[in-house]
């Protein structure tokens, strides 16, 4: 599949960019600017409510026109298409790849194997909101009779990654008398801590794993049975009342002994770090209310279709990821930082970072061949303005190229005094202070010794996207994730690689479940890894007088 394109850096629009990022690659965003006086309105987008400033990009006309050739020569357009039809897109694992029939109306129709997918979806959706509701209302009572006050997420990953950040993003929106905790790692203080203070008789677990046999979730599941047995009495059949799994292995859910009657499904077509759409946004749904959550879905649904729809030159994640291209493959940034002026958004980069590193990380092409070029760039943050007074020394005077993205709210969920208005003066002083620096001339006039003047330098012409939203709303973060879902499938169009699979995190599993039982046997072990690894075993198990 796809093995009819030429390998990437012989495409005729590479080869431009390349010849073309030789000529324009050092201009200044000063130069661009003065010779522009409207660069900061006609290099906008708008759609579906996210405007997206990308003036303060490395770029001119011409950039552009040849990214979107290199669109072309890539095939973004059929690999958009493709994916939306349900086609095989996911070779390696042979799989559709179907997050966005996760958002689609219950009207629309996409076919996997012969079989309209939307129907399912939308009965996983109602079974979701009937639970939803149960508890949420009190209905749901625990197995001593109480209702239920805290809902635990055990997951890890994809099924952890997007409750978490969902949860965060839209704390406003949620029922401040349930108390939401996620427990991922397997650090036994993940758990502990998570359940120090609460009752069993009062908490519900959502087992959430697609496989059913991800040795983290499994080991913190396991805990969260005895845990819930010892707090209640020891009867099992109390498992039935705090527990509930969302996986697509039926059978595995069932031998954990939670009742087949509170599965919530999905399907292999939907990738862990792309499922918070469906029933792994359950914690999501209960916290926010089905009302919400489907007004979420809504949001993705539109960057759906604008995606799908909307010509290359005006498709903001189309844009977004081609100018993530330019930048990773010439001007060799190794990385993105993502920096939201939304204390909700807290978690976001962390969320980001699954998506975008364990899709795009990838050295083979979909051929199988080894790349000659640079895919998946690093990517990083945490919220302005935090932020600014720590790493962002490095953005704006290190000698590394980090384009950056900032994302703001023009309205605040909490309007306290001046603080929103301060906020995003800060984020849009951030910008203009990369972009636009401050010269050596303009230092010396503010009465700089000499021999200070290099270090306040700023020498500016450090690239970044502002994406600005009306107001963190549920529909708001769903728009906001698809952008960035879509961005990361068209660098991955163009770098012609498969973006759903994740071999990459197998082999440390692997051998971890070897090293077990050598931590763990009586008898000493015959230990045959590499001498550094032996002797830290060995360290290890005497340290613990095994
Ligand atoms: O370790 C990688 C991974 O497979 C992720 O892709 C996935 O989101 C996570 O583990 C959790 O997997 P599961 O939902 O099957 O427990």
């Amino acid at each position: 599949m796809m093995a009819g394109y030429p390998p990437l850096t012989a495409s005729p629009a590479w080869n431009a960019l390349a010849s073309h990022h030789s000529k324009v690659g050092d201009l200044h965003l000063r130069k661009l600017f003065a010779d522009d006086p409207k660069r900061g309105e006609r290099m906008a987008v708008e759609a579906a409510g996210i405007y997206l400033d990308y003036s303060k990009n490395r770029i001119v006309d011409e950039t552009l026109t040849l990214l979107l050739r290199l669109a072309d020569d890539c095939g973004l357009r059929a690999r958009i298409d493709a994916m939306f039809s349900g086609e095989k897109i996911n070779i390696t694992e042979n799989r559709a790849v179907l997050h966005v029939a996760l958002r689609a109306p219950k009207e629309a129709s996409i076919v996997v194997d012969g079989n309209n997918v939307v129907p399912d979806v939308h009965a996983v959706l109602d079974r979701m909101t009937d639970f939803s509701n149960q508890v949420r209302s009190g209905a749901w009572i625990g197995y001593t009779g109480k209702r239920i006050q805290n809902i635990v997420n055990i997951g890890i990953g994809g099924s952890d990654l997007g409750p978490v950040m969902a949860y965060e993003a839209l704390k406003a929106y949620g029922d401040p008398a349930l108390t939401f905790r996620f427990v991922s790692n397997i650090d036994g203080t993940d758990f502990a801590e998570a359940t120090r203070d609460l009752d069993p008789a009062e908490t519900l677990f959502i087992v959430s794993s697609k496989t059913f046999t991800t040795l983290e979730t499994m080991t913190n599941a396991e805990s969260a049975r005895e845990w819930t047995l010892k707090g209640l009495g020891g009867d099992v059949s109390a498992v039935a009342k705090h527990f509930v799994a969302v996986s697509t292995n039926a059978l595995k859910v069932s031998e954990f002994g939670i009742d087949v009657a509170n599965i919530f499904g999905f399907w292999d077509w939907v990738g862990g770090r792309y499922s918070l759409c469906g029933a792994i946004g359950l914690s999501t749904m209960l916290a926010i209310g089905p009302r919400n959550f489907r007004s979420m879905l809504e949001g993705f649904h539109e960057i759906d279709e604008h995606f799908r729809t909307t010509p290359f030159e005006r498709n903001l994640p189309v844009l977004m990821g081609l100018m993530a291209v330019w930048y990773n493959d010439f001007f060799g940034a190794e990385t993105v930082a993502i920096l939201p002026y939304e204390q909700y958004l807290k978690r976001f980069p962390a969320y980001l970072q699954q998506l975008t590193m364990e899709s795009n990380g990838k050295h083979v092409t979909l051929d199988g061949k080894q790349v000659n070029y640079s895919t998946g760039p690093i990517y990083w943050g945490e919220p302005g303005t935090n932020g600014q007074h720590s790493f962002y020394q490095l953005i704006h005077q290190g000698t590394r190229f980090i384009p950056c993205d900032f994302i703001a709210f023009v309205e605040t969920l909490n309007p306290v005094g001046r603080h929103h208005d301060i906020l995003v003066a800060n984020v849009l002083a951030q910008s203009e202070a990369l972009a636009f620096g401050r010269t050596a001339d303009q230092v010396k006039t503010e009465d700089t010794p000499d021999w200070l003047v290099p270090h306040r330098v700023f020498e500016g012409n450090r690239p970044s996207n502002t994406i600005l939203l009306g107001r963190l709303t549920p529909n708001a973060l769903g728009k906001l994730v698809a952008l960035y879902e879509h961005s990361v499938f068209t660098q991955g169009a163009i770098w012609h690689i498969d973006s759903f699979d994740q071999w990459g995190v197998e082999l440390g599993k692997v051998l971890a479940q070897r090293i077990i039982p050598e931590l763990q046997s009586i008898a000493k072990p015959k230990l045959q890894h590499d001498s550094s690894t032996n002797a830290l075993i060995a360290r290890y198990r005497k340290l613990r007088n095994q």
